[in-house]
């Protein structure tokens, strides 16, 4: 990212994600709901260019993974086995003058600055006692004593609303990889080490304010399970952890924005035995958990077989032996993905100006394969014999690229827009190109531009866009 004044970024970034028709707030007819957004025409585009790269790079380029698309609403006994039911809470205090609900460990970071994962509820208490913590909404400082609430969304199947009809929706994508895996076995045959992967939504009942799309009650995720022989879990732990690493990269998040920090032990998840967060610089408080890797060791299985009671159990037919594989799991989640990249990619910069010196240039320089549009197509007027090219040209065009159509405004807007939203390429076509067959083709970056025969434009897009 650059930019001078960091903590005006986050307002900007949610701006420019409005304006431009890349995240709306939820339900906002109806005054929004808070910790929901809606993705609008760009936002999608980007949201699924990551996840096709993050498929492809995963799944379809690999032999040893099996991608799966598992139910949202799955049997109760499940969330039952994986521990959520009785572990997925987080501490929760209420202030008692306005009863507004806080999560303790939250209210006591953003306040002392100081990182208290894990400690106990009576820990929380002092803590905040101790030091006088204010509410943040009416400035009491009278809180209730911290308890946990459970982040599992309730529901019920059928008409009845009672205990027997209670359903969740999922909290983790990964519990559908580990109830399918007896499916992978018997119908894949795979041979350890292999993994299976998931892309889609997780629903948490967050009560804490989500810092625009990093915290929200519902999320997609990016998730797989690594099966592995536990005595090779630590090798292959460094192995997707060079893997994730490799993916930050490729979405253009420089080496310094981020950074690997290991949970302590009383911080782990109920599941995991180590677990290290990849953390991204946000701008609302520095360093916070973009993904997650983490040793979940046979935890999920054993409990699965032992619930359920099915065998889910590995045969290994060369050594003719018969076990339960232990499991690495990278997590990625898209929204976090998506903010990470954008606010990556945001520059400012100063760039010459049609009415002499120099005016603020706002350029998305995103990833080319990530950006909602790869190339826009710009009549420079809206006249008849140029406006049939154009169109011809974009329906040429947009069989083999993301292509935009905008022949709206003068043509210095029009890039300054195609910036904004990270196209890489605008195709100009003016009055010279009826004579010589002929595009200019100005690039995001450097804003170089080139004359191109239309009748090699496809060619000369793929090489740049490769
Ligand atoms: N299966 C492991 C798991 O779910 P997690 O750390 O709770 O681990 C994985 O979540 C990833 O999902 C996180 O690293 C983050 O990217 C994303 N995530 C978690 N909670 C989220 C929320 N409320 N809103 C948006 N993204 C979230």
């Amino acid at each position: 990212m650059s930019q001078t004044n960091e903590t005006d970024l986050m307002d900007t970034i949610v701006n420019l994600c409005k304006q431009r028709g890349f995240v709306f707030p939820g339900s906002d007819i109806y005054g929004g709901l808070a910790n929901t957004w809606d993705y609008g025409p760009l936002g999608v585009e980007l949201l699924n260019n990551i996840k096709q790269a993050w498929w492809k790079r995963f799944v379809t380029s690999r032999e040893d993974m099996y991608g799966i698309d598992s139910g949202i609403i799955m049997n109760p006994k499940i969330w039952e086995a994986s521990g959520h039911v009785d572990a997925f809470h987080d501490p929760l205090v209420e202030c008692k003058k306005c009863h507004k609900r806080f999560r303790a460990d939250h209210l006591v970071e953003e306040q002392l600055g100081e990182s208290i994962e894990g400690k106990s509820l009576k820990e929380l208490d002092a803590i905040i006692q101790a030091a006088d913590l204010a509410c943040v909404n009416c400035k009491a400082q009278e809180f209730g004593s911290a308890r946990t609430f459970n982040l599992l969304f309730k529901t019920f199947i059928g008409p009845a609303e009672d205990s027997k009809s209670v359903a969740y929706l999922r909290g983790e994508t990964a519990q559908g990889m580990f109830v399918n895996f007896k499916n992978i076995l018997d119908t894949m045959r795979p041979k350890l080490p292999f993994g299976m992967a998931q892309i889609g939504k997780a629903f948490r009942n967050e009560i804490t304010p989500g810092n625009f799309i990093f915290r929200t009650l519902e999320f997609e995720q990016m998730e797989i399970e690594y099966f592995v022989k536990e005595g090779e879990w630590e090798k292959w732990f460094d192995y997707w952890q060079k893997e994730m690493d490799e993916w930050v990269q490729s979405l253009g998040i420089l080496k310094e924005e981020y950074k690997i920090r290991e949970h302590d032990k009383d911080e782990l998840s109920h599941y995991s035995k180590k677990t290290i967060d990849f953390e991204y610089d946000f701008p609302f408080g520095g360093f916070k958990e973009l993904y997650g890797l983490a040793y979940r060791t046979d935890f999920d299985l054993k409990n699965h077989i032992e619930k359920s009671g099915v065998d889910l159990q590995y045969f290994n037919q060369q050594e003719g032996e018969k076990f339960i594989p232990h499991v690495i799991e990278p997590t990625f989640g898209v929204g976090r993905t998506f903010l990470a990249t954008l606010l990556s990619a945001y520059t400012e910069e100063d760039a010459p100006s049609a009415k002499g010196g120099t005016e603020k240039r706002v350029v998305l320089k995103l990833p080319k394969h990530l950006a909602p549009y790869q190339v826009a197509v710009l009549p420079l007027s809206k006249k008849e014999e140029l406006s049939s090219v154009a169109k011809e040209l974009f329906k040429g065009l947009s069989s083999d690229f993301s292509t935009e159509y905008d022949e709206t405004q003068s043509i210095g807007k029009r890039y300054r827009r195609q910036d904004e939203i990270g196209t890489p390429y605008c195709i100009t076509v003016d009055f010279e190109s009826l004579e010589d067959n002929a595009v200019t083709v100005r690039d995001r970056d450097t804003m170089t531009q080139e004359r191109v025969n239309m009748n090699e434009l496809k060619t000369v897009l793929k090489e740049k866009l490769a």
